[in-house]
């Protein structure tokens, strides 16, 4: 274990993360191109001396005002290899390259935390992926949020409150806030608590309501079957918050499915129509009044390792099939596979919004619906705001990072 008085002089990283020395260096060898470090529990890791080189801390390599990459590799004047690796008192990883006779140090926690010879998955999610399903016993994560707002921006008890709510969208791709104000308007500064709002052509803030001459079935008292928003834009959006401002209606009740549960069964079940619904492009058409969105794309989408990236589901926005004539009752069969199991009960969590309840949900996973409700029996007013997926990433890993400040500082 590094001491307190030792990592004062460890050398600043490429980044502004915190790296804890979970374990130091014991020992290190090299070849011209390799590094290895043998650490003090054992393990054994492999970098590659240009990898080295470019993922230096000087200001050769960053520009220590932005921490942003400076280097352009093509202008070293060789490949870097190492001429001589050591660990130095600070217990830095100190690597003097031969081309331009450079001593580069490196942060034990940062490339420990790097170790890419030893990583299983890089690219693992922040949070597992849970997929879940409904019925009537089911109820979404749900968490008392009522002093958010009251918090200091960056706080710990920002922290506590943000922290598990985003692991719930991460993970199941939804969580339910409670206790907030029921302000029209305080969702912007909710919002702003995990990252910027994207505005579309329904404001930064749309407003959920009966309303005269709407430009969305939203904006009815009628019943929306499970669907993602706007899959009519190129990008659509990661994110989605609704927020109960008033609720005395009857009906209404508001219906979650967790997409990716139902892609899942359809791809268990029906292989050939799960295929096809990620191969065939649907046209997705919002043609209102004054605007004509209109997007092509298949209805569910997978990465290159064929894990679920998104689905793509609103059959009111729909536009004209523009397939393949051969494919066309092939795509057709394979949709009506998909919207017979969004129907089957086991998949819809189904609950009632109570004034200042806050539902945050990933709207390229899940999809909603809700019951049609009697306008005349009272009020149903939700504001509802579109962000991404990254901002959510960005924060947790903020809150993250505030934690691994935290181990650091209490040492
Ligand atoms: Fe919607």
């Amino acid at each position: 274990m590094t001491t307190a008085t030792a990592s004062l002089d460890l050398p600043c990283t490429p980044d502004y993360d915190a790296w804890p020395v979970e374990a130091s260096i014991a020992s290190v060898s090299a070849t011209p191109r390799i590094v290895t470090l043998r650490w003090s529990d054992g393990r054994e890791s492999r970098y590659h001396s240009i990898w080295l080189r470019e993922n230096a801390a000087d200001d050769t390599t960053i520009n220590p005002a932005t921490r942003e990459r400076i280097l352009d590799l093509s202008q070293l004047s060789g490949w870097p290899e190492v001429e001589r690796a050591e660990i130095d008192a600070a217990g830095a990883l100190a690597v003097t390259f031969a081309s331009d006779n450079s001593r580069l140090r490196f942060h034990p926690g940062w490339l420990r935390a790097h170790d890419y010879d030893n990583a299983d998955d890089p690219e693992a999610p922040l949070v597992p992926v849970t997929l879940w399903h409904g019925g009537p016993e089911s109820v979404a994560d749900t968490l008392d949020a009522s002093g958010l707002l009251e918090s200091d921006a960056g706080s710990d008890e920002e922290a506590r409150i943000l922290k598990p709510a985003l692991e719930s969208v991460l993970g199941k791709g939804l969580v339910r806030l409670r206790g907030l104000p029921t302000e029209p308007g305080s969702l912007e500064a909710i919002a702003r608590r995990i990252g910027p709002v994207r505005p579309t052509n329904f404001g930064q803030l749309f407003d959920v309501k009966a309303k005269p001459n709407p430009d969305s079935n939203a904006y009815t008292s009628i019943a929306l079957p499970p669907h993602t928003d706007l899959p009519t834009r190129e990008y659509h959006p990661g994110l989605q918050m609704l927020h109960c401002l008033e609720n005395s209606v009857e009906g209404g009740q508001a219906v979650m499915l967790d997409g990716f549960a139902v892609a899942e069964a359809l791809r268990a079940r029906h292989p050939a129509a799960f295929e096809t619904l990620t191969r065939v492009h649907w046209c997705y058409a919002n043609t209102a009044r004054v605007t004509d969105y209109v997007w092509y794309s298949p209805m569910i989408r997978l990465n290159e390792r064929g894990e679920l990236l998104e689905v793509r589901i609103a059959d009111f926005l729909r536009g004209p099939l523009q397939a393949p004539f051969d494919e066309v009752e092939t795509a057709y069969a394979a949709l009506m596979m998909l919207q017979r199991l969004l129907r089957e009960p086991e998949f819809a969590l189904r609950f009632s919004y109570a004034p200042g309840d806050l539902v945050i949900f990933d709207n390229r996973r899940l999809l909603h619906a809700r019951d049609a409700f009697e306008g005349s029996t009272g009020h149903r007013w939700l504001q509802g705001c579109y962000m991404e997926r990254d901002e959510v990433r960005s924060r947790y890993r903020m809150c993250q990072r505030r934690e691994r400040e935290m181990r650091l500082s209490s040492r």
